[in-house]
């Protein structure tokens, strides 16, 4: 990168520095930006929390993060010693103004150092009870004042509900310029997500045939196979639904349903994102049970080892009736869309790490070949797969080498590691870099973020009512039987994501 392309002179001020998501992800995707060159020449990262540190103990604590979740691997000594001083430690108390007056003070004598003003990224990575009170007091210390210097980055979750998150965009409206808040999602910043824009729009052979006169369905799986870890206390209030499919799914169903921006502007790319949230049909209340299915895991077995149940983890109550799995059907009500489901699944403790989205093609109007020629017919199926083996799969029916017709189906592969031979950069890193320089096109506008949670409203509420077939499924399995009667119904069912087939390409 040129230098004037470089970020200007940045602190980042990361609230919640002491937390696992800094030591996992933000430290280490600083870092790498810095060893990229991507980094402003005049950098510096003021840590803040309630436990007591001091600089050096941070540099220690955060090296730790780094040597152990950087895509590196451990810091070499030598770029280390050069990315260290710019880091720093404030023990405070993120409810007292007396914190924020003595960060204003740090800030100034940075920018006293640099002998020129800062711009300043304020990033939440703490518990979103607080996130109201930060910005307020960000705001009543004049740190947020300058809508040119200064950002808030969010954390998810962002709310709990549309009525939450109305009411925090309220209060953060009330403080902050809208472009000056930045609502993280990290599945934006993955660079398999992001290409979803690439493979539509700097591409023309399959935008004709991106509709429902070909199109029959869409299935979007992000599958793992972790349990909830030591998260259990965020996530018994939280579930799949809330954790995974108001963001992350339908984030990626947007990209796959949307029109054509007309340029890359942050506000037109992001427009034409929540014209798809708008357009998708609203779930009847009395027929959720036709349109979402939700699921949580007893005990079973993963890789071979005994694993608990969700019941019987750490911090979940051992009558929780949270749910660690949840399917859904959705309708986009557009000229484009009409009549396509599209399904979206997604849970803890499944039989594999995967995820990836499938547009599956109408079958062919008329087989031309015998019954004897063909042992399977697949209907073209384009596979766009965000993790692992990132890349992008075209299947379709090819002609066996020997006498006579033989058809099997084939693909056609791109694989971002055998193409370019490097390193994908962590969503973190593409994202606090586009913060840095103020690009807010991956990240969620408000009308988007209260779109999105319309959408899962009518599923929240029926929700409400325990389940009362919990657990079930077991770990290890692709979720409940019910996930499955959801696409039976409709005669379809879900494809097994392209990155487990072992061998041929299967039906
Ligand atoms: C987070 C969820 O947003 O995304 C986690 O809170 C989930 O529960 C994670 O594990 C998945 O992200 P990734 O990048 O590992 O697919």
């Amino acid at each position: 990168m040129t230098p004037q392309l470089r970020p200007p002179p940045t602190v980042v001020v990361i609230f919640g520095a002491g937390g696992d998501l800094t030591r996992r992800k933000l430290l280490p995707a600083l870092y790498n930006l810095f060893l990229d060159g991507w980094l402003p020449e005049r950098f510096a990262v003021i840590g803040l929390d309630r436990r007591p540190m001091d600089d050096e103990q941070f540099r220690r604590h955060a090296r730790e993060g780094i040597d152990q979740f950087s895509r590196r691997g451990p810091a070499q000594e030598a770029d280390w010693q050069k990315f260290a001083p710019a880091l720093g430690y404030q023990v405070a108390d993120f409810t007292a103004s007396a914190s924020y007056a003595q960060l204003a003070g740090r800030l100034a004598a940075r920018e006293q150092d640099w002998g020129s003003p800062a711009n300043y990224l304020f990033y939440l990575a703490i518990t979103p009870t607080l996130f109201e009170t930060v910005a307020r007091q960000l705001g009543e210390a004049r740190l947020v004042a300058d809508p040119q210097r200064s950002r808030l980055v969010v954390e998810k979750p962002f709310g709990r509900d549309l009525a939450s998150a109305a009411a925090l965009d309220r209060s953060l409206t009330d403080i902050l310029a809208e472009r000056q808040i930045f609502r993280i999602d990290h599945y934006l910043g993955k660079q398999t997500v992001q290409n979803i824009l690439a493979f539509r729009f700097a591409n023309s052979i399959f935008e004709p045939i991106w509709d429902r006169r070909y199109i029959d369905q869409v299935q979007i799986t992000v599958a793992e196979e972790v349990g909830i870890e030591h998260r259990g206390g965020y996530y018994d209030r939280a579930g799949a639904l809330r954790d995974m499919i108001q963001n992350h799914l339908l984030r990626v169903l947007t990209l796959i349903a949307m029109e054509p921006p007309v340029s890359f502007d942050a506000d037109e790319v992001r427009s034409k994102k929540l014209d798809v949230l708008r357009a998708i049909r609203p779930i009847p209340r009395d027929q959720v049970d036709h349109f979402a299915v939700r699921g949580q895991y007893g005990p079973g077995t993963v890789e071979g080892r005994p694993v608990p149940g969700y019941r019987q983890e750490p911090d979940v109550a051992s009558d929780s009736t949270t749910e660690t799995f949840a399917a859904i059907k959705l309708y986009v009500d557009n000229w484009r869309w009409q009549g396509v489901p599209f399904y979206l699944r997604t849970g803890k403790r499944l039989a594999a790490r995967v995820a990836e989205a499938s547009i599956v093609f109408r079958p062919v109007p008329h087989r031309t070949f015998p019954p004897s020629a063909v042992r399977h017919w697949v209907p073209n199926r384009l596979v766009l797969r965000i993790q692992p083996d990132e890349g992008i799969l075209l299947r379709f029916m090819a002609d066996m080498p020997g006498p006579g017709f033989t058809l099997e189906p084939v693909d056609l592969s791109f694989s971002y590691e055998q193409t370019f031979h490097k390193a994908i950069p962590e969503a973190y890193e593409t994202l606090l870099l586009d913060a840095l320089k103020g690009d807010a096109t991956l990240f969620m506008r408000a009308d988007q973020v209260e779109t999105a949670w319309a959408v899962v409203a009518p599923i929240q509420e029926a929700w409400a009512a325990p389940a009362a077939d919990f657990p079930n499924y077991a770990a290890g399995t692709w979720g409940p039987a019910a996930a499955d009667a959801l696409l039976a119904r409709d005669g379809r069912h879900w494809l097994l994501p392209t990155a487990l087939e072992k061998g041929r390409p299967q039906p």
